[in-house]
């Protein structure tokens, strides 16, 4: 089966992208033909300095590479290098009604918090669209946020078929393990857990020191009585808590319940902060030591990137010739 997904490269990346979607990523390596990538032109659409952005994008490549992406099975390639991302956008936009781009939730969420709404904004799913339908691939692993976009996606998709024939499978969004798929706040268990939070206590970087994830978990929230156990509506904030715990440490909930049963909540959250430095220390060894060569890593982005366009390019010319636009 072939695979997609891709990360966008704003600021620090967290705990949540880690569970919903770059340990999804590592699993499918072995059995998928994959394709991940890093979406520097979504980055874009959020306020963002010229002056540090590709550090970001390197971030990003580094972080999968030392998460244990291996670039031997899977191509790890940079949307802006590919400008057939952009062209394929065009002409899907020609086809994308404005009612169904005003009904996403992100764009919704994102004007309501103040962010301008430029054109940018608005066409984000359409150039999602264009990224996953260049590469046709089956299954799309994201977290619950993305899951609408792929959905437009598959709508798209199906239009353009009907209109100008059969061209696109419609992709699937993957997740393969749903509990994962939408990691709240460490500070309000009613929202996601998100890169962009105002409230730097609310997530968990994949950068974080050790203190760090420490003083985080010691000041988030929890819910009322002292039990843990996994009930979402009931104890919304210990559920995460557990959740979270069972991404790291690879245990089931049911274990974990067993295993705290009768710790205090402040014990309970300590456990979880080491369980995460646990699996994020020897990432960081491998990231600082990709980091070091930048040179090298950015190779490694142009080299996989054209191999990908190969297959973008096949992909547009086949839209653009069915959309009457060959000579
Ligand atoms: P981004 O960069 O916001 O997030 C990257 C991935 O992390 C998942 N994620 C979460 N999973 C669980 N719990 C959470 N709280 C949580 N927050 C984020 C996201 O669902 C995503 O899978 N538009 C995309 C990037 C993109 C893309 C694509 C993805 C661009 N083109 C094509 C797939 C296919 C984005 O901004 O993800």
């Amino acid at each position: 089966m072939r695979i997609l997904s891709g990360i966008r490269s704003s600021g620090q990346l967290t705990i949540a992208n880690y569970l919903g979607a770059i340990s999804q990523f590592i699993a499918l390596q072995n059995e998928h033909e994959c394709f991940y990538f890093i979406a520097d032109l979504h980055a874009i659409t959020t306020p963002y300095d010229p002056k540090t952005f590709s550090h970001n994008v390197l971030d990003v490549a580094a972080m999968y590479l030392a998460f244990g992406l291996d670039p031997l099975k899977t191509t790890m390639f940079l949307q802006s290098l590919i400008p057939e991302h952009t062209q394929l956008q065009w002409l899907l936009a020609t086809i994308t009604p404005m009612g169904e781009l005003e009904r996403m939730t992100q764009y919704k969420e994102k004007t309501h918090q103040g962010d301008p709404a430029d054109v940018g904004l608005f066409m984000y799913p359409v150039l999602m669209a264009a990224d996953i339908l260049l590469y046709k691939p089956q299954a799309v692993p994201v977290g619950e946020d993305q899951v609408q976009h792929v959905e437009l996606t598959r709508s798209i998709a199906e239009k353009f078929n009907k209109r100008f024939g059969e061209t696109f499978p419609l992709p699937e969004p993957k997740t393969l393990d749903k509990a994962f798929s939408r990691i709240k706040s460490l500070q309000d268990p009613a929202k996601k857990m998100s890169k962009s939070d105002d409230n730097q206590k609310a997530s968990i970087g994949l950068m974080d020191t050790p203190e760090q994830i420490r003083a985080k978990m010691k000041s988030a929230v929890t819910d009322s009585k002292k039990d843990i156990v996994f009930n979402p509506n009931k104890k919304p904030a210990i559920s995460n808590l557990l959740t979270i715990a069972s991404g790291f440490s690879g245990l089931p909930i049911t274990m974990l319940e067993q295993q705290f049963k009768g710790a205090s909540y402040a014990d309970f959250k300590m456990a979880v902060a080491d369980m995460i430095i646990e699996k994020l220390t020897p990432m960081h060894e491998k990231y600082y030591e990709l980091i070091k060569d930048k040179k090298k890593l950015k190779n490694l982005l142009v080299d996989h990137s054209h191999k990908a366009q190969v297959i973008a390019s096949e992909t547009l010319k086949e839209v653009q010739e069915k959309m009457g636009l060959a000579l």
